[in-house]
């Protein structure tokens, strides 16, 4: 894993996650990009002509790795982790790290796996039965930098993912919107 991505990864991992007031952020400039609450990779695509996912790593993560807040939001159980870089134009936008249950994974829920560079989101949001919710965000220093993050949790077929998610220095929602 290069630097840079395990800086990232680590950064978003000591994120302090908090409730947002959905009100207030929805004045900011960022706001509409944090509670975007369809595709993160559709509305990153706006704003480039190629979008490529990296994929960093998949692993197992065993129960008690996790922390009391992502047991709370998917339960106790063992997860594959997914962490990839999502680049627009060649340029890396966004780290994203997903928690995916064992019990997600089963079923319905079974081709997660072979995801490989197709988008995670893209590939959600085509199945009827999805969803986002329990969106927090984190102000996350990084390299000199203060990023945006934001944690949500994702259903497929009613069962939880957890995608925590670092806007990069060069993502377009430091920028100004493109309309749609
Ligand atoms: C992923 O493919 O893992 C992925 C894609 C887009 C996101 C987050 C994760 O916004």
């Amino acid at each position: 894993m290069s630097e840079l991505n395990h800086t990232y990864l680590e950064a978003l991992q000591m994120a302090r996650w908090e409730r947002p007031d959905i009100a207030a952020l929805k004045r900011t400039a960022e706001g509409s990009w944090l509670l975007e609450s369809h595709s993160m990779t559709a509305r990153l695509k706006r704003h480039c002509h190629d979008f490529d996912v990296d994929v960093i790593a998949v692993y197992q993560l065993t129960p008690d790795k996790l922390t009391d807040g992502e047991i709370a939001l998917i339960g106790q159980e063992a997860c594959v982790v997914r962490e990839v870089v999502l680049k627009g134009d060649g340029r890396p936008w966004l780290c994203a790290r997903t928690l995916m249950p064992a019990s997600t994974l089963e079923g319905q829920g079974g081709h997660l796996h072979a995801l490989g560079t197709e988008p995670l989101g893209q590939h959600v949001f085509k199945q009827r039965a999805s969803r986002r919710d329990a969106i927090e965000t984190a102000n996350v220093a990084c390299l000199s930098h203060q990023l945006h993050a934001r944690r949500s949790r994702l259903w497929l077929h009613n069962r939880p993912m957890l995608v925590a998610e670092l806007f990069l220095p060069d993502s377009p929602v430091y920028g100004k919107e493109i309309p749609a």
